[in-house]
């Protein structure tokens, strides 16, 4: 396929109404959810797109149900410990954006287990975002950046998109070229608010648990056609 983004980011959202109009417990549209993860990932990786981000736990998270919040932690778990003896065999990288330290003690091991091998790999690369707000991680480095000064190891005037973008938890990635939101809402709730500043919007109706590889290929139809308007007349 022409022209196919490097980085695809994705608000999986929907799972608790996927699971609502299926009588089932809104947790039961998280399980989905990831099982979606796991398989839009690999579909990802078999077309060649080099990043995959996705939207898993945001700061505002946290003001969800006891039970709810300890399911989405368990599914993460639960894919960390497969992906720790998997990820080497199918060369899938994973990182973690986000305040990892407000994390559960041994979700923080998991990902440094998990950051340790994918320095050993290269390839495409999963990134998930955990404890992730855009806003947060702009005050979180803005507040780096102000110690540094304070500091006397930086000058205010030396800060530029370059060196702020290196605080920031996505150092050293591609800004994503194509942000989707399944679920039906049209808002980019706190998601990737620096590094999306150019990045081309999709908003489908599809809930995150029905989302297939088909919407994928949708949304790449869409994302080309657009490319193809900004090349010429
Ligand atoms: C948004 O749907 C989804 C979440 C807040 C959690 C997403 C988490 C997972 C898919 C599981 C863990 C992921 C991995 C990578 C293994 P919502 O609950 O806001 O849905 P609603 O808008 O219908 O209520």
């Amino acid at each position: 396929m022409a022209h196919l983004p490097r980085h695809i980011a994705i608000i999986m959202d929907g799972n608790g109404r996927w699971a609502k109009r299926r009588a089932l417990p809104r947790t039961a549209g998280h399980k989905v959810g990831a099982e979606v993860f796991r398989t839009i990932a690999t579909y990802c990786k078999d077309l060649g797109i080099e990043y995959l981000t996705v939207y898993a736990f945001s700061t505002e998270n946290w003001k969800r149900p006891k039970d709810e919040v300890d399911t989405i932690m368990g599914l993460l778990k639960r894919y960390l410990l497969e992906a720790i003896d998997t990820m080497a065999r199918d060369n899938i990288r994973l990182r973690f954006l986000g305040d990892l330290s407000a994390l559960p003690e041994e979700l923080q091991q998991l990902t440094a287990r998990t950051n340790a091998i994918t320095e050993t790999l290269d390839g495409f690369q999963a990134n998930i975002c955990l404890n992730y707000g855009g806003r947060d991680e702009i005050l979180r480095a803005a507040r780096a950046f102000a110690a540094d000064c304070a500091a006397g190891k930086r000058r205010p005037e030396e800060l530029d998109e370059e060196l702020f973008a290196s605080e920031l938890s996505s150092a050293g990635l591609p800004d994503p070229d194509l942000i989707i939101r399944p679920g039906g809402e049209k808002r980019v709730s706190n998601f990737l608010l620096w590094q999306g500043a150019y990045a081309e919007f999709l908003f489908t109706d599809t809930l995150w648990p029905d989302f297939r590889k088909e919407d994928l290929d949708a949304a790449l139809v869409e994302y080309q056609r657009r490319h193809r308007r900004y090349g010429g007349i």
